[in-house]
């Protein structure tokens, strides 16, 4: 466990798994980081990986996001998980293993737990270190009995954490329609190492937002209290506080738009003058009116999110959906 967290509210120390040394950890993130925003600004058009939004702050303004009138994915998701959660503890069986990939604030786990019959254990994994620990905590003082393992690390490279977890009813909980968030090849690669993570025994459980009116989808992107705008804009505050950089955050705007051919949510930030950032030795220029492309939102039909899961190798036993249409959520297993 890495000291700096600060967390030591464990059962043990061997409830706990390491990806990195801690004492490099830092720094080979930092490295990373600083690799993917130089890439980013170099391509045409310019683009940064939405997996940088979330340090503490940009966690914080998730969570916020959650809680908007426009953003009716976490509500609708957790009312349905809620509805649904009697169901889902007689298909998931006792002594499961739930995994979490990019865990959150663990309100839609609670849920889960709780309706579980005697479930094994517990392993979240989330690119905030902070924010993984802080809830992991919380997790095990309200669930005593189960085995907590928090795994910090990025979920798109599930190699580093495959095999970890012997156990074998292996459920992987992945709600918020975070899927949404990958082209189709690496959602597809992604759902594919889900699958041989669970294996033939366990199962996905994966939230997909419904493609639905262009206003709502852009109102739930764009909310009137510039909650989504600073998320956006939060990952040049993290540029210039990690990497050096000197963006102005007021010389960008926010723009959450459908792009109808591809069925997805995209948010850029809109470079609203002519100006050069430098981020350490480098230097950017943007034009007036220069995207930067920092997240893709996808949105499915029940067909389209099949078909995928299928190229997966997923088939599902149940799809489960709101009565306006809104969301689904799907349990899915091993084809044959
Ligand atoms: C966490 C990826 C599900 O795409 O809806 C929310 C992130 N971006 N508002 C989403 C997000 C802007 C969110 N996911």
């Amino acid at each position: 466990m890495d000291d700096r967290t600060g967390t030591t509210a464990y059962k043990s120390d061997s409830n706990t798994i390491e990806i990195e040394p801690s004492a490099s950890s830092l720094s080979f993130e930092q490295e990373q980081f600083m690799k993917d925003v130089q890439q980013g600004l170099t391509n045409s058009p310019k683009s940064l990986p939405c997996k940088y939004f979330y340090d503490q702050r940009g966690s914080e303004l998730f969570e916020q996001i959650c809680q908007l009138d426009e953003y009716y994915i976490t509500r609708t998701e957790l009312a349905l998980l809620n509805k649904i959660n009697t169901e889902l503890a007689q298909m998931i069986g006792p002594q499961a293993t739930i995994i979490e990939p990019g865990a959150g604030a663990g309100i839609k786990i609670q849920a889960l737990l709780n309706s579980l019959d005697s479930p094994h254990s517990y392993v979240p994994m989330d690119i905030s270190k902070d924010f993984l620990f802080y809830s992991a905590n919380i997790i095990q003082s309200k669930f005593p009995d189960i085995q907590i393992m928090p795994i910090q690390g990025d979920f798109t490279h599930p190699v580093e954490w495959q095999g970890r977890e012997k156990h074998h009813n292996r459920i992987v909980f992945f709600p918020g329609s975070t899927i949404g968030n990958f082209d189709k090849q690496s959602a597809i690669e992604f759902l594919n190492s889900m699958r041989s993570l669970v294996g033939s025994t366990g199962a996905l459980i994966i939230g997909a937002d419904l493609l639905k009116e262009r206003y709502i989808l852009e109102s739930a992107y764009d909310d009137s209290k510039g909650v989504t705008a600073a998320f956006n804009k939060n990952i040049l505050a993290r540029i210039n506080s990690e990497l050096g950089g000197n963006f102005n955050l007021d010389n960008f705007s926010h723009r959450a738009r459908l792009n109808q051919r591809e069925q997805r949510i995209e948010m850029h930030l809109l470079s609203k003058i002519e100006q050069t950032v430098s981020i350490g030795s480098h230097r950017f220029s943007f034009a007036s009116g220069e995207s930067i492309h920092t997240e893709n939102s996808h949105k499915y039909t029940i067909d389209s999110f099949l078909q995928m899961a299928s190229a997966a190798g997923f088939r599902a036993l149940k799809t489960w959906t709101d009565e306006d249409e809104l969301f689904s959520v799907h349990y899915l297993v091993q084809n044959e």
